[in-house]
């Protein structure tokens, strides 16, 4: 319906995403990992839409990454393969779950961390006859999930004597540096932590032959961690879309990290109401625009400044020499957290330039299972 139209003329608060700034973050990432001779799983979580992942895939990523169950069976469902679940599962209804997808798509692999769970994963996927491949998570720092270095070889190990279950390598993110402001330093950190992994990469090979995938990074760390040898495929998520949070981080080239990677994913919300001196009142709040990391950019028009103010309101008020927009007016943000902010809406609404010219379902959207 709203194909062919103007983005300023999209019903707001809405998503919108700029097709060539997309494909042109997608271009540079997938390049430079290519360029190391690795491989790159993007993490859908980010995004949360089939037709991007598939749009991933046919950019040269090996699969996806998803963080929940419900995800992959989403994504197995649209027909992706490759797909890779990065967070652990414990509990036997989760587990069921895992062995059933294990059926439709045989290259599905799944992180373990914890013995009785991989116990359950095996008694699980033997009474189906299924063989399945799994990373061992380790803990590089996050202290979120994961196994701790010292001990991966022996688990690692353990899980493999498991019937049914074959480990196929290790995943290791380090998401506590991943917004580390100064380059040197979230290099510098990056390396250090990730070594320890490399490490006990090389270990669980020398006794687990069908070990051969080393994956981590994010975003953040991408252009660092590509040089790491060991490190055979690489996990990054927000480098589609950039956000405010990954916008102030310094890249590569030692300007910000939105020089590098564009915001393709913006917000765009209208004036509704105007009856103040200092300010104006816009239609996304906190239903529409998550509040964390990162307070989100008001990209057009200049000399504006967003704030949440409510749920269903901000406040936008402009900074010297600029005026306030006027009721109607449209304002296009950059979003504060993309992956969450994603989370709140059905669709993104496609545009080349200032032309809609489709509209992608978040056809995984409020898959958090
Ligand atoms: C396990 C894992 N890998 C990769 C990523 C991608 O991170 P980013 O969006 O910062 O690129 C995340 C994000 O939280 C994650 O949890």
């Amino acid at each position: 319906m709203d194909t062919g139209c103007k983005k300023d003329e999209l019903d707001t608060p809405c998503l919108v995403l700029d097709l060539d700034k997309l494909d042109r973050n997608i271009e540079l990432v997938h390049g430079a990992v290519d360029a190391q001779g690795k491989q790159v799983r993007p993490h859908a979580k980010t995004h949360k839409c089939s037709r991007l992942a598939r749009r991933q895939v046919e950019a040269g990523a090996v699969g996806v990454c998803v963080a929940k169950v419900s995800e992959a069976e989403a994504l197995i469902e649209a027909g992706l393969t490759g797909i890779l679940i990065t967070g652990p599962q414990a509990t036997r209804r989760k587990v069921e779950q895992v062995v059933a997808l294990w059926h439709r798509s045989p290259d599905l692999l799944l992180v373990v961390d914890d013995m009785s769970a991989a116990r359950l994963l095996s008694g699980a996927v033997s009474t189906v006859g299924v063989s399945a491949g799994v990373l061992v998570d380790v803990d590089v720092g996050l202290e979120r999930t994961g196994v701790r270095l010292e001990q991966v070889s022996d688990f690692a190990l353990a899980v493999d004597a498991l019937p049914g279950l074959s480990v196929r390598g290790i995943q290791a993110y380090a998401g506590h540096l991943q917004h580390v402001l100064a380059f040197s330093e979230r290099r510098s950190k990056s390396l250090s932590c990730l070594r320890g992994a490399a490490e006990a990469f090389m270990r669980v090979k020398t006794v687990v032959p069908t070990c051969d995938i080393f994956s981590g990074s994010g975003t953040g760390t991408v252009d660092i961690d590509i040089g790491i040898p060991e490190l055979t495929e690489l996990q990054p998520g927000s480098y589609v879309f950039m956000d405010a949070e990954y916008a102030v981080v310094e890249s590569l080239a030692g300007g910000p990290m939105s020089d590098r990677l564009l915001p393709a994913l913006t917000l765009l919300t209208s004036v509704v109401s105007a009856n103040h001196d200092g300010h104006v009142t816009v239609d996304a709040g906190l239903k529409s625009l998550y509040r964390h990391g990162g307070t989100p950019r008001v990209l057009r028009p200049g000399g504006l400044v967003y704030d949440w103010f409510g749920d269903e309101y901000g406040r936008v008020t402009a900074e010297a020499g600029y005026g306030l927009p006027v009721p109607g007016a449209v304002l296009e943000l950059m979003v504060s957290h993309c992956d969450p902010t994603v989370n709140l809406f059905d669709c993104y609404h496609v545009c080349r330039g200032d032309t809609v010219v489709g509209t992608w379902p978040i056809d995984l959207r409020g898959c958090c299972r």
